[in-house]
């Protein structure tokens, strides 16, 4: 018979319960994926909010009235600083005994530590099977993801803890994996012989969305890069597992960030590059914030497949546009046409686009048509596209099913804060932080970063 199990959500009142999580638990109830939970348990902290008012913030979540649904939900009121709320909790589920439990902390990173202790506490002597799932931020520096995770393995095993990433539950990050590794024509030149460098960008055009409180502590090297870009980078760059196992997965991704050379402090600003928008300030009623909105980090991987090729991740808020891609550029082909004045082929590239569309595309040169067998090739492209599925559905799936492939192990969280860590001691000393116009693609400085390497940042 299969395991019954049972989900309680922390912050159940919260943009991202109301936005991510109770919306794919709908559609996962639609596909019949839930049958085997018995009882979704909310919490909240709200005042004067009962059941029937849950409810309704619940449906309106969903925009579904769907009342069976609804059933399968109880809110219990919780105050995350209060212990007697967590005895009253544990009253509740404690009705559930033989049952999985998967404990969902959709909280702000400071309540992690609290919600962590009582659950350890309530939970010593029950037997079962038990999940806690984290968002990010995981730690605030490689000190704090050091010291979670160290309260996290007083009271669970690594195997019951699923560190969230949501980029991994990606349709396109997930294709990269499968574009890698099934087809053999791209093994060959999957190397510092063809690449001359790759860009991992996750721009986007919104700012800061109501998170002033989150996001001023936090920025944009910690917001993206030290968690969903270097995520990326370690698809990217990985050696075939021995098996499509969740262990080996991971451990061919923690062999990059391994072998990522170190940013000594002094070398950060030849390394990496910040900026602020215009008008973050004002919009965000500050009086003064050296936090970057904007923040470009080259790394290189020192081994035989990658030594010398520099990987550019890149990040940002109110810029032009939105859009994640990876853009793998080849070398430039040597002699021949670029013999010819005026004639020089564009370099190939494969590009993964992530957002906002889901797609693949190859560039290549191909003589124009009608022209004569030495004309200029001209730039052309073939493109697949599919549909986006949401990552948290895909990433929700696993969890129940005890698939821990796409999550961050214990070791490859804390090896990416080691990654970062010099660059937020530099910065956090550093008073002069670019700034750039909002709605465009960032500080000059960042432009002048990349055209000192002889390249341009490429977009899809
Ligand atoms: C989150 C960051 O992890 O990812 C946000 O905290 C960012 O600042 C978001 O906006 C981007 O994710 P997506 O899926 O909307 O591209």
């Amino acid at each position: 018979m299969e395991k019954k199990f049972i989900i309680v959500i922390f912050g159940g009142l919260g943009d991202l319960a109301r936005n991510k999580i109770y919306p794919v638990l709908y559609s996962l109830y639609k596909k019949y994926r839930l049958i085997n939970c018995t009882k979704i348990i909310s919490t909240g902290r709200r005042p004067n909010i009962n059941k029937e008012e849950f409810y309704k913030i619940l449906k309106e979540s969903i925009k579904s009235e769907d009342n069976n649904f609804s059933a399968l939900f109880d809110f219990v009121k919780l105050d995350l600083e209060k212990p007697e709320d967590y005895i009253n909790l544990k009253t509740v589920i404690s009705n559930y005994k033989d049952d999985e439990y998967i404990f969902y902390l959709a909280t702000p990173p400071f309540t992690f530590e609290n919600i962590i202790k009582n659950l350890g506490e309530f939970l010593k002597d029950y037997p079962n099977k038990k999940k806690i799932v984290i968002e990010k931020p995981f730690g605030y520096d490689l000190e704090s993801a050091i010291k979670l995770n160290k309260l996290l393995k007083n009271y669970f095993k690594e195997d019951e803890i699923y560190r969230i990433d949501h980029f991994l539950g990606k349709e396109t990050v997930q294709n990269i994996f499968g574009l890698r590794f099934s087809n053999i024509i791209f093994e060959g030149i999957w190397n510092r012989n063809f690449i001359d460098h790759i860009q991992i960008s996750a721009l986007e055009d919104i700012g800061v969305e109501g998170r002033l409180g989150y996001y001023d502590k936090v920025g944009a090297l910690r917001d993206m890069i030290q968690n969903h870009l270097i995520q990326i980078l370690s698809l990217i760059a990985m050696e075939p597992p021995c098996c499509i196992d969740e262990k080996a997965i991971r451990d061919e991704k923690v062999k990059v960030l391994k072998s990522i050379r170190e940013i000594k402090y002094e070398e950060v600003p030849n390394f990496a590059v910040r900026g602020q928008y215009k008008g973050y300030l004002i919009d965000e009623n500050l009086n003064k914030s050296n936090t970057e909105t904007y923040a470009v980090v080259k790394f290189y991987i020192e081994n035989i497949r990658w030594d010398g090729i520099p990987f550019y991740l890149r990040t940002g808020k109110k810029l032009k546009k939105k859009e994640t891609s990876v853009i793998i550029v080849f070398r430039k082909i040597p002699g021949l046409f670029s013999k010819i004045l005026d004639c020089i082929p564009q370099e190939n590239i494969i590009g993964f686009k992530i957002a906002p569309e889901n797609k693949i595309v190859l560039n290549f040169q191909l003589r124009p048509l009608g022209g004569s067998i030495l004309s200029c090739p001209m730039p052309t492209s073939m493109e697949w596209s599919g549909p986006n599925t949401e990552a948290y559905e895909t990433l929700f799936l696993d969890i129940i099913e005890g698939d821990q492939t796409l999550f961050i192990r214990e070791d490859e969280i804390e090896k990416s804060w080691e990654i970062v860590q010099p660059i937020l001691d530099f910065w956090k000393n550093d008073p002069n932080i670019p700034m750039y116009e909002p709605y465009t693609y960032g500080p000059k400085e960042a432009e002048e970063f990349i055209r000192k390497d002889g390249r341009e940042w490429r977009y899809l």
